[in-house]
């Protein structure tokens, strides 16, 4: 009984590392990590994966959900990708959607979409300045403790 439960239970972990359209809205840090390098993240615009782990813990706890209403314009996503330039929210005044995609597909699971954006972002401004948290939490820090054990 109890080992038929965890072969159960193992299987419903195997599934979701499987389908990244199933995944949970939290993603764990270290599945954030292989994703990431998994997208050629490491070096890009002269930045390390734990640059982004800690953006992303920093912007928005890793929840694909997150949103946040900063007055004329919003942020979306792990991300916290912004609708003045980047996304299209319909109600952010002289937005310029450069990613050229509905803010709300930036809240679902399947963030493939958002690690499109963001590497548009990040290569447009060749760094992680456009993210305050970044700046604030990140920049010249020591960051070995977010891809730690990953
Ligand atoms: C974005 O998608 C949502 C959900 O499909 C839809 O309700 C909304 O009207 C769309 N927004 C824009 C600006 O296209
Ligand atoms: C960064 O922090 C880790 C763990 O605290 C430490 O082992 C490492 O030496 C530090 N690296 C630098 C460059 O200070």
């Amino acid at each position: 009984m109890r080992t038929s439960m965890l072969l159960v239970g193992f299987l419903l972990v195997f599934l979701g590392l499987a389908l990244p359209g199933a995944q949970a809205k939290v993603i764990p840090r270290c599945e954030l990590v292989k994703i990431l390098r998994q997208h050629g993240f490491e070096g890009f615009v002269g930045k390390t994966i734990a640059d982004w782990v800690c953006l992303v813990e920093h912007e928005s706890r890793y929840r694909t959900t997150a949103f946040n209403d900063n007055g004329p314009s919003r942020d979306y996503g792990i991300f916290q990708i912004n609708s003045k330039y980047w996304c299209n929210d319909g109600r952010t005044p002289g937005s310029s959607n450069t990613c050229r995609i509905n803010c709300s597909k930036l809240q679902d699971d399947n963030i493939a979409d958002d690690i499109q954006c963001a590497k548009k972002i990040a290569g447009q401004a060749r760094g992680l300045t456009p993210w305050v948290a970044w700046k604030k939490y990140c920049q010249g820090k020591n960051l070995s403790s977010y891809v730690k054990g990953c």
